[in-house]
């Protein structure tokens, strides 16, 4: 069983239950099938978990009122195996004298099970993370430091983990997953992210592999699975990062939909140092890949686009989940360009480690300047649109979108001008406003649809793409990105009476071609919703959006009704947007 989850340490002076279910909520878009906290008090170890979001199982056992000013939380999301009350952490091992919480993936944990079921252990879950508190159990005699290295050790797979003692010691170990502590003026925290901690401090330190920390009385120290010490710095976190209220909102879907007026533009504008450092390594690159995962991915679709047309850089697209077979021959004068917004995502981060191994410079696209991608970047960008908390990529995809604008108009400002930045931040707001309230209607007589198509050509093809991933996760409906021009080499059979097109088709290059693919389909009786900024009577339904002077502008503006129409979708459908089925905001397995 393996977990993409929240975690979350406090050892302070103020009462821990409450301070770690604030933080869960905060971290509740990691993951959110199950939630456990463990307290510890007068040497007793107190633990209270279930199934459901933390809102609902804090409240039903009451855990804000454990006692404790020592204590460690989770939110789990599973991929593998059953939701169970058993199944969420923390879990303990036989003596109940030591509680874990973990995240990522232990992947010799069967034959470790085995070997300690022989020596009388008796596991409580089907979890991989359970072998980590009989692990710390076996190895007490040699004191909690001694047993965590040793433990650390013994386990193979990715993984963080934190860990309470019945002394009252709190300690985190990592590999391969993010662990930060949060320094606060009374007290220590060690957390997953840092949103799990940035209401009580803004001061960080990030771990690297191979640390673990212990928190012992009111001192930390850090050292290595050797035991050896190691110092870190203590960094300043971003208040900003910690502004992730909904306000008027219903969802944080729709707000950060409706954000995009404001990110759009805070995306264009870069550090003039580091888009220099940045372009310098692109265009010094004998070959250039890009990749990402998902809709990081339909953001390096487009950014081969505009490289190849307005910079004259041909670059190779790699989905990062296929990166062993796709980043093979790079060197040192390649470079990787890595878009993901958390910076965590666990097939990104691959195929950096893979990209690095030949040589390859990297250069990451991130949202969270803090995170492992951005740290692993010889230069890096931030699209800068604040914490996007709703698991859907909406406001991190248009600020993707944008920086790839403003990088390719400062690699070649003679065929992109900067200057015409303005032009899609007013059409982006412009969008926002007039579309909302038609495509909402449009939404709620969408109910029975279960299949939808996506067409596009040239940049409107990673679009389509987007568009179908939006309707998915959300909505839950089956929808196809087809590329316009593929429709008669197979996809026009399934055009009959009932089939619904969404057809992006911007009056650009590609307008004609695509309006004729319009006719064939209404030919066969499926019906055509045009996002366009010209209407036709072959559409059923128009969806106006601006005129752009420069098309390369269209896609960060023609996607915002497709996340609408996800969002009202999703609504029409009864499904909670923000928290879409078996889904996590960062997945940081593989
Ligand atoms: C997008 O709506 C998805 N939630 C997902 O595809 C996401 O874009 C992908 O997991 C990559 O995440 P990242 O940008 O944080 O790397």
């Amino acid at each position: 069983m393996i977990c993409v989850c929240s975690i979350i340490g406090y050892k302070g002076k103020q009462s821990a239950a409450p301070i770690l279910v604030d933080s869960l909520k905060r971290m509740e878009y990691r993951g959110y099938d199950s939630v456990g906290v463990a307290t510890f008090k007068d040497g007793d170890i107190l633990v209270k978990k279930g199934t459901g979001k933390v809102a609902e199982v804090s409240k039903s056992l009451n855990i804000s009122a454990m006692s404790g000013m020592i204590g460690i939380g989770h939110t789990r999301w599973a991929t593998h195996g059953g939701v169970t009350d058993s199944n969420a952490h923390p879990h303990s091992a036989c003596k109940n004298n030591i509680a874990v919480v973990h995240n990522g993936i232990i992947e010799n944990y069967k034959e470790l099970k085995e070997e300690l079921i022989k020596t009388g252990h008796v596991f409580s879950s089907e979890t991989d993370s359970e072998v980590i508190a009989h692990l710390l159990e076996v190895h007490a005699d040699r004191g909690i430091k001694g047993s965590l290295t040793a433990t650390c050790k013994r386990l193979k797979g990715t993984y963080a983990f934190v860990a309470v003692f019945q002394d009252g010691t709190i300690a985190g170990a990592r590999y391969e997953e993010p662990l930060i502590i949060g320094v606060a003026n009374d007290g220590y925290f060690i957390s997953s992210d840092v949103l799990g901690f940035l209401q009580y401090t803004d001061k960080a330190i990030f771990l690297d592999n191979y640390d673990i920390v212990l928190v012992d009385g009111s001192k930390m120290e850090i050292f290595n699975f050797d035991g050896n010490p190691v110092a870190h710095p203590i960094t300043q976190v971003a208040w900003e990062l910690g502004e992730v209220d909904k306000g008027k909102y219903a969802h944080y879907t729709l707000k950060e939909i409706n954000d995009q007026r404001v990110t759009v533009a805070n995306a264009a504008r870069q550090d003039e140092a580091m888009m220099e450092k940045f372009c310098k390594v692109l265009s010094d690159a004998k070959s250039v890949y890009i990749t990402g995962s998902g809709t990081s991915y339909h953001s390096a679709l487009i950014m081969k686009h505009m490289l190849a047309r307005y910079a004259k850089i041909r670059a190779e697209t790699v989905m990062s989940s296929e990166a062993q077979d796709g980043l093979v021959g790079l060197d040192e004068g390649s470079a990787l360009v890595a878009f993901s917004q958390s910076g965590e995502t666990a097939d990104v981060l691959e195929s950096v480690k893979i990209a690095k191994k030949q040589g390859a410079k990297i250069l990451g696209i991130v949202n969270v300047t803090t995170s492992s991608l951005a740290r692993a970047s010889d230069a890096f960008l931030s699209v800068n649109c604040g914490p996007e908390i709703g698991v859907a990529a909406t406001k991190s995809f248009t600020g993707q979108l944008a920086l790839v604008y403003n990088i390719v108009s400062s690699l070649a400002p003679d065929t992109l001008a900067a200057g015409e930045k303005a032009e899609f931040v007013k059409a982006v707001e412009k969008v926002i406003a007039s579309s909302q309230l038609a495509i909402e209607k449009m939404a709620s007589k969408m109910e029975q649809v279960n299949d939808i198509y996506l067409l596009g050509r040239s940049t409107h093809y990673p679009i389509a793409l987007e568009g179908a991933l939006k309707l998915k996760e959300l909505a839950y409906v089956h929808a196809e990105g087809v590329a316009a021009g593929e429709l008669k080499h197979g996809p026009l059979a399934l055009m009959e009476k009932n089939t619904l097109v969404i057809l992006l088709n911007p009056r650009d290059a590609t307008y004609n071609d695509s309006l004729s693919n319009a006719h064939e389909i209404k030919a066969r009786g499926a019906s055509v919703i045009g996002i366009s900024d010209a209407g036709s009577e072959v559409y059923d339904h128009w969806v106006e959006i601006p005129h752009m002077t420069e098309e390369a502008f269209y896609p960060i503006v023609e996607v915002i009704p497709l996340q609408m129409l996800a969002y009202y979708l999703a609504l029409a459908k009864n499904a909670d947007p923000d928290y879409p089925r078996n889904l996590a905001k960062s997945v940081t397995v593989k």
